[in-house]
């Protein structure tokens, strides 16, 4: 949570334009083979209706900015630190592609919603059987809420514990994992109440499409830093999270070490707590 507050406290001057959903152009088209895509399916739709590149490459940080708030309306200061993150991932300068992202230990976690994790094979595709967990969660009703969204977040991450012996899980990435389940709560639901209805949530995750079809619409609010920082809090406390060991860091670049590291902090701690 400290990471991610300090994410969002990076604000920018708010970027007004604003594209018709439905409008020409942005109609749903699956990629072609050549097209790149990568392990967010916030960004993969957005490709996917012509929002960003078809092609999923050459993406700037004002254009994830502006598609995310004029599809999503999510308020650019909430997503202008993971965007910088994002343009770390790539070996342009000023660009990356959706599939750069999946470069693990930058943004990308261990114990994802829908991807496998890093050392054990693919963490950039959509998985039907990871994203199980989610697809079933909340029996008996149609929507997910905070509570079944926690719920998902434990299960996963009992999973990756069973499964992945290389698994990184730290205050970093609890952060990041309950800032996602936050967004598609709030983006398909209610950023105050938390519930969002399953088929919306569903279809966005399986086809990477936006469920206008099916009576989606974007947030009638602004998702902004506070009430999305709220509902991140809140599926965080909502998954009993406890840590898997080991330091946070931050992996600067495709070919880099993870320099931002923060182990020999770590150390000293340990030593003075007699760990
Ligand atoms: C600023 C632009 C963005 C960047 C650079 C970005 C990047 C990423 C990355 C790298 C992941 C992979 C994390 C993982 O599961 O290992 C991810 C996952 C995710 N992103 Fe984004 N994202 C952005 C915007 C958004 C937006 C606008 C939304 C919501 C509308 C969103 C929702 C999600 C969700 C729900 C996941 C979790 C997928 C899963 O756990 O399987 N992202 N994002
Ligand atoms: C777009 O990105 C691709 C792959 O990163 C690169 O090869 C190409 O030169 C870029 N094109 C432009 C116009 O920047
Ligand atoms: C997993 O951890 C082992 C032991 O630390 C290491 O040798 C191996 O390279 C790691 N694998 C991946 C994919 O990170
Ligand atoms: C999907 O995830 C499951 C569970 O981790 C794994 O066994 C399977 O190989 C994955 N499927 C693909 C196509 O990667
Ligand atoms: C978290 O702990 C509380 C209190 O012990 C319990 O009621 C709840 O079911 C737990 N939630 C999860 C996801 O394990
Ligand atoms: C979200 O729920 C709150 C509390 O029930 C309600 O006041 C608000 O109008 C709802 N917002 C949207 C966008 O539906």
């Amino acid at each position: 949570m400290r990471f991610l507050s300090l994410l969002s406290l990076v604000s920018i001057s708010a970027i007004n334009t604003t594209a018709c959903p439905g409008q020409a152009g942005f109609g749903f088209i699956p990629p072609k083979p050549t097209d790149l895509r990568g392990p967010c399916p916030a960004l993969n739709a957005l490709a996917n209706h012509g929002y960003l590149p078809r092609n999923g490459q050459n993406i700037t940080i004002p254009e994830v900015l502006q598609s995310s708030y004029d599809v999503y309306n999510i308020d650019p200061a909430v997503l202008i630190g993971v965007a910088k993150l994002g343009l770390l991932t790539s070996n342009a300068p000023d660009t990356f592609t959706l599939d750069d992202l999946k470069l693990h230990g930058t943004i990308e976690f261990d114990a994802s919603l829908s991807r496998g994790d890093f050392a054990l094979g693919d963490n950039t595709h959509f998985n039907e059987t990871i994203f199980s967990t989610l697809a079933n969660a909340n029996p008996g009703v149609n929507y997910y809420n905070v509570m079944s969204a926690g719920q998902v977040q434990f299960e996963r991450l009992a999973i990756s514990e069973r499964t992945n012996p290389n698994i990184t899980n730290t205050d970093k990435e609890i952060g990041f994992r309950s800032f996602t389940s936050a967004l598609y709560l709030a983006v398909f639901g209610n950023v105050t109440t938390g519930v969002a209805p399953k088929n919306f949530v569903q279809i966005w995750f399986r086809e990477e499409r936006l469920p206008y079809a099916e009576g989606w619409q974007r947030p009638a609010g602004t998702l902004d830093g506070d009430s999305v920082t709220a509902l991140t809090g809140a599926v965080q406390a909502a998954s009993n999270w406890t840590t898997s060991g080991g330091c946070p860091y931050v992996r600067t670049g495709p070919s880099a070490a993870p320099t931002l590291n923060s182990q020999a902090i770590c150390k000293q701690l340990e030593t003075l707590s007699g760990n």
